[in-house]
């Protein structure tokens, strides 16, 4: 495999930026390739049989690139297609991204607010991840389709995404939890408007960064990468194919959160 092959990471659309965040700053030299799905979005709403299609299409496409390995920086995506991208490529390192709630709980935390896509809090490996928390633990799960739409279309309405959050949490009593999990990659977008309509500042936890020490790992390169600090690319692809949608990823890629 070239060592400039590049790293194919991959989303519904622009939220996976979040985490390309997180593996370039664990390891800057690699050249990465991200494609977001912004014409499908958002999979959440989706029956898993089609995000599966929807994601095995997609990896398929970048295929000619020759990529050294995959991440699904999707979570609905991986809850639906991990297992099926893994078989379609046994020879390359492919990860994916779980909402962050055992990391929430080693921390301590035991009233954890869970907020996901659709998509993600009705599969089974959702399921399975809550059944390996401690019975103490208590997990308040909320869809939140409405911050992927705030995200893809540019985060431009910020106090109606408030208003609309506020709505959301309501049910939920706010005072009650002490984490919150970001456990769909757009959400760390819309960190700050969480944190206002919370009006608390409880700590966020999402697998971004874990996700980027495991590829490190996986493609036995430190993290940070010793020696070489920079010289990377980054390459966007989106299937919007327009010149606002590849501007949009990098404003996320550049911004500061
Ligand atoms: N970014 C995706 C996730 O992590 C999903 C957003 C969507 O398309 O609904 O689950």
């Amino acid at each position: 495999m070239e060592q400039s092959a590049p790293i194919v990471v991959f989303d519904s659309g622009f939220g996976g930026i979040s985490v390309l965040k997180q593996l370039i700053a664990c390891m800057p030299a690699e050249n990465y390739l991200y494609f977001g799905d912004s014409l499908h979005a958002p999979y959440g709403p989706r029956p898993a049989e089609e995000v599966r299609a929807l994601t095995l299409a997609a990896i398929r496409s970048l295929l000619p690139e020759a990529p050294k390995a995959v991440v699904i920086a999707c979570n609905t995506a991986t809850a639906a297609a991990l297992d099926s991208v893994q078989e379609f490529l046994p020879d390359l390192p492919v990860l994916g991204i779980r909402p962050a709630l055992k990391q929430a709980e080693a921390a301590g935390c035991r009233r954890i607010l869970s907020l996901a896509t659709a998509g993600t809090l009705a599969s089974p490996s959702y399921a399975r991840q809550l059944k390996g928390l401690r019975p103490e633990t208590k997990v308040f799960s909320i869809a939140a389709p409405g911050i992927v739409t705030y995200v893809e279309g540019g985060r431009t309405a910020r106090d109606e995404v408030i208003a609309y959050l506020r709505a959301l949490l309501l049910p939920v009593g706010t005072g009650e939890i002490d984490a919150a999990v970001l456990g769909c990659t757009h959400f760390p977008f819309a960190r700050e408007e969480l944190r206002t309509a919370l009006g608390r500042d409880v700590p966020f936890f999402d697998a971004g960064a874990e996700v980027a020490k495991a590829l490190s790992l996986a493609l036995e390169s430190s993290c940070p990468r010793s020696g070489k600090t920079a010289g990377g690319s980054v390459t966007f692809r989106n299937s919007l194919n327009t010149e606002l949608a590849i501007r949009r990823s990098w404003a996320l890629l550049t911004s500061p959160c």
